[in-house]
């Protein structure tokens, strides 16, 4: 049986849990900072077993030292984005976070796969990969997923087709510096160019980039968790079933794409050793573009993460 740790108990973190839980994936430690909280939620996950038919251990605890062993390690503690907040605002809560949390899986979880959740992105992502030391390969941030599954959503809702039959790849940094592939997108394997007209195209691209930020102003003290979690669900399924699945994940790059150095959201396979490998697409001028702006802002944030 796999052992996959959720650290922060929160919206994203529980919601996780519990399709972590319903697919089956392994037993589940669950850590936060607050006093009681995991404990209660895992053994709440606990009690709804045998009506749910699951079959792993759930388990809330405050301590670290419980991860020990973990195969996958998802890391949503932090604070959430508020309206008018931009993703950067959170970084020096959520970096000091992201190091305390990410020393803890190095010396308990040493052969993990960490997915990093916690906002901004890219950058904690960067922290985590500098404080474990661990292979980059190891190290992978969730937003390609959760941006791709938006605008999935988007066009079966338009079309009125099953949502699981459309596929699209989004690359680059998480909402506003995504960079959905528009030539990648298809549905039973027909280009979505074939089904729908470039200005639908560009408004469902849009509405997909403030994706977030639409639920960030409807719920205003938090932001989306359910797609995210499921999101989450997806990455580490890929990971405990070895399943070297293709998705869009924020990756450390060595010169793919034309850049090192950084995270940022590109096709990996997702399998039991981390992203096992980078899928690197010939990409036309705009999209070449559209990257160049994302990897900027990943460079931005981490500047700003060094002068913290
Ligand atoms: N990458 C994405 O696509 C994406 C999507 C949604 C949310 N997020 C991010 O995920 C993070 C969590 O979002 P949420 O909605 O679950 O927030 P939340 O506030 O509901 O949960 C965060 C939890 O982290 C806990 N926490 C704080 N400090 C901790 C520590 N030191 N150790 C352990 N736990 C700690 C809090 O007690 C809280 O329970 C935020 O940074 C948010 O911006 C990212």
């Amino acid at each position: 049986m796999s052992k996959i740790s959720v650290i922060g108990a929160g919206n994203v973190g529980a919601t996780a849990v519990y399709y972590i839980a319903e697919k089956n994936l392994g037993d589940i430690v669950m850590i936060d900072v607050v006093q009681g909280l995991p404990q209660s939620k895992g053994l709440d996950f606990l009690h709804a077993a045998p009506l749910r038919e699951y079959r792993v251990h759930i388990y809330g605890t405050n301590g670290y030292d419980e991860i020990r062993g973990s195969d996958a390690v998802v890391l949503t503690a932090g604070i959430a984005r508020k309206p008018g907040m931009d993703r950067m605002d959170l970084l020096r809560t959520n970096a000091g976070i992201a190091r305390e949390a990410a020393k803890a899986v190095k010396e308990y979880a040493p052969d993990a796969v960490i997915v990093v959740v916690t906002n901004p992105l890219d950058v904690i992502a960067m922290a985590v990969l500098r404080e474990t030391g661990f292979d980059p390969s190891r190290v992978l941030g969730m937003a390609g997923v959760l941006d791709a599954t938006r605008y999935c959503t988007f066009i079966a809702e338009t079309l009125d087709v099953w949502p699981g039959d459309v596929s699209a790849m989004v690359l680059g940094g998480h909402g506003d510096a995504m960079v959905p592939l528009k030539r990648f997108a298809s549905v039973g394997g027909i280009p979505l160019g074939e089904l729908l007209d470039e200005k639908t195209t560009e408004r469902l691209i849009e509405r997909t980039r403030s994706g977030g930020a639409e639920i960030v102003g409807y719920l205003k003290t938090g932001s989306a968790f359910y797609a995210p979690a499921a999101s989450v669900a997806a990455m580490v399924e890929a990971i405990v079933k070895d399943r070297k699945t293709l998705l869009p994940a924020a990756a450390f790059l060595r010169g793919e794409y034309g850049f090192s150095g950084i995270f940022l959201g590109v096709p990996v396979i997702l399998g039991k050793g981390g992203v096992e490998r980078i899928l690197e697409l010939e990409l036309t001028g705009d999209e070449r573009e559209a990257l160049a702006r994302s990897a900027r802002a990943v460079r931005q944030g981490i500047r700003e993460l060094d002068s913290l």
